[in-house]
């Protein structure tokens, strides 16, 4: 195991342990909900978001305790948006992370329902005092993460991803949808992350900004790559489902080896964006390869 993998491996523990402790538990009522929010968070998912903040929170020297509760938010927010993803008003898929989606193995009220409660809890994780010594800091971060997955950052994406089946997008209106339903909530980890640790200089944050954007749309390019390249079973969800249900992607517009360059470009250009850090900056060197180079 390469020193990148135990790193990811530790961490990815780190934000079970937290996500099982938060997340209220299933003997409690309403049990079968609490259960459903359960299955959709737990034992599962390579964990960008929190990996992404976790490195984010290196760069700015932060107690990884407190960037276990912003992880653990913006893990529940991501979890929300696929269970809800998955229903069959939206994409009709019945396998997410390897499992039945949540609405197969429970039912369509509950799924909404699991949807919505993961959302509140996680602004009750990012709202609990002290995750930041200044308590403006803090209300920006949950400024941050509403802005992010609201109209106008994922749902917003989840939208206009919607209302695009069936028609050609000009690569502008793809850029667009992709950097809200996507780019928005990893623009917000790797933001979030970097705010639970010392102050940086405004140069400083706008660089990892910019680092934020690029591979916040090299994950959504490369999701619909693999959508269109890997099999369901190295998925862990129905691969081909893009094409079968007339999305427009990287891969309908582009083609897949324009689509895997651009990638490309995009991991040079989060590298450029860190450019100025030093050392403290290898995690999200890392997870920029990772993003772009991933199989699954
Ligand atoms: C899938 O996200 C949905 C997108 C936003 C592209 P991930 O690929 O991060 O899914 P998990 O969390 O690893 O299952
Ligand atoms: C989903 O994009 C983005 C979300 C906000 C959940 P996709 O619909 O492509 O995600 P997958 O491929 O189902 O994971
Ligand atoms: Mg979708
Ligand atoms: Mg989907
Ligand atoms: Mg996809």
């Amino acid at each position: 195991m390469s020193d990148f993998q135990a790193w990811m491996a530790a961490q990815q523990a780190r934000v079970e342990t937290a996500l099982t402790e938060a997340l209220p538990e299933a003997r409690h009522a309403p049990q079968r909900l609490h259960d459903a929010m359960r299955y959709a968070v737990l034992g599962g998912g390579k964990r960008v978001r929190p990996l992404l903040a976790f490195a984010a929170g290196e760069l700015a020297q932060a107690d990884p305790l407190r960037v276990t509760r912003a992880a653990i938010a913006v893990e529940m927010i991501h979890a929300y948006s696929l269970v809800h993803d998955d229903m069959p008003a939206m994409d009709n898929d019945v396998l997410r992370r390897g499992k039945p989606t949540v609405h197969v193995e429970f039912d369509e009220a509950t799924a909404l329902l699991a949807g919505d409660a993961l959302q509140s809890l996680a602004f009750e994780a990012l709202a609990q005092p002290g995750l930041a010594d200044d308590a403006a800091v803090q209300l920006n971060m949950l400024n941050i993460l509403a802005a992010a997955s609201g109209s106008r950052g994922m749902a917003g994406g989840q939208a206009i991803d919607l209302e695009s089946v069936g028609k050609p997008l000009e690569l502008p209106e793809l850029e667009f949808m992709h950097i809200l339903k996507t780019g928005a909530l990893i623009r917000a980890s790797v933001n979030l992350g970097a705010l639970c640790g010392k102050p940086m200089s405004e140069a400083d944050m706008k660089n990892l900004d910019h680092y934020a954007k690029c591979v916040g749309l090299a994950f959504q390019v490369v999701d619909d790559v693999l959508d269109a390249e890997a099999s369901t079973a190295t998925l862990g969800k129905t691969a081909g489902k893009d094409a079968a249900s007339n999305k427009p992607t990287y891969v309908s517009l582009l083609g897949l080896a324009e689509a895997r360059q651009l990638a490309g470009e995009l991991r040079a250009d989060a590298h450029a964006a860190l450019a100025g850090f030093g050392e403290e900056a290898a995690r999200l060197r890392q997870l920029a390869d990772y993003i772009v180079l991933r199989e699954f």
